[in-house]
């Protein structure tokens, strides 16, 4: 068989551990591209077993040959394999303790610093640097790169996980890396081999009948299929022990108390510390 082309039964399946079995959507196109990404799942546990030489590289050059927004190129990536550096940043991250065990961490920056260097060398004033469309579109740039950096390194059988709580801190991470003004860490992610045990499933979304519309949005569907995938959630929570069962509880614990935001809060005024202005 052609190597794009896994078997049937693995797009059956692998639709099942996303969706549950009530919820495969049809069948399509299948390859093993795609076969990867469906099978992610995020890796809170690593072997101490560095990544292989050149891997770096490889998950950089998949970063920069994700789309950039008209071609401006935001990110840059700080890659540490500082325990020191490390043990810090789980620190800031509430102590996420993968963050210390993974061989290979990577600080996502959106990095306006080097068009700013180059409007000074060049004498051309930006004006279009201090609004929020700029900002959004340097974080979107870095997100994109990132995501394209996780597919590869799952491809090789790395795992990964990311790190939004970085932005629990952002100035202390920016003075940790000696970040210029205008760059800021959007996320961390760990990199490494998952430990045995920290493998895990595919944790279930919900079905594409509640987020995909066809022509016009359409919520019609939304209740029903909110409760079928708390349905779902609520059998893979209790086989992780996770306390929140139901995804309706993961969202009334991370959207309604303020504190849960973990000083994120405070992200424009960090923001502004850091040299950006956002209008
Ligand atoms: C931008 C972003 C930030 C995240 N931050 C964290 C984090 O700080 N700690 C963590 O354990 N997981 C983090 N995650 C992982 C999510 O919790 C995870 O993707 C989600 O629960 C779905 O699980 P899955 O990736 O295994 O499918 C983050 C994911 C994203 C996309």
């Amino acid at each position: 068989m052609d190597s794009l082309a896994p078997a049937p039964d693995s797009q059956k399946d692998a639709l099942q551990r996303r969706y549950g079995a009530t919820g495969v959507p049809l069948s399509g196109p299948w390859n093993e591209v795609i076969a990867t990404m469906l099978d992610h799942r995020s890796v809170r546990g690593y072997k101490p077993d560095p990544v292989p030489p050149g891997t770096l590289e490889t998950m950089i050059a998949a970063a920069q040959s994700a789309a950039t927004s008209s071609n401006m190129q935001w990110t840059s990536v700080i890659a540490t394999t500082d325990p020191a550096k490390k043990k810090v940043l789980a620190e800031i991250a509430g102590g996420q303790k993968h963050i210390e065990q993974c061989p290979l961490y990577l600080c996502w920056v959106a990095d306006m610093n080097r068009h700013v260097t180059i409007s000074a060398a060049e004498q051309v004033e930006f004006h279009t640097m201090p609004w929020l469309e700029t900002f959004m579109v340097a974080c979107i740039d870095v997100a994109l790169a990132a995501q394209n950096a996780v597919v590869a390194a799952e491809s090789l059988g790395l795992s990964t996980v990311y790190i939004g709580a970085m932005r629990n801190d952002p100035v202390r991470v920016a003075e940790l890396f000696d970040l210029p003004k205008q760059s800021f860490v959007v996320f961390g992610l760990c990199v490494g081999y998952a430990a045995e045990k920290s493998v895990g499933e595919v944790k279930p979304r919900l079905s594409q009948a509640a987020i995909l519309h066809h022509e016009k949005y359409d919520n019609s569907a939304a209740h029903a299929e909110r409760l079928a995938h708390d349905e779902e959630m609520m059998r893979f929570s209790a086989r992780h022990e996770l306390q929140a069962g139901t995804w309706t509880q993961r969202v009334l614990n991370r959207l309604g108390p303020l504190k849960s935001m973990q000083g994120r809060e405070r992200m424009r005024a960090a923001l502004a510390k850091l040299g950006f202005e956002i209008r």
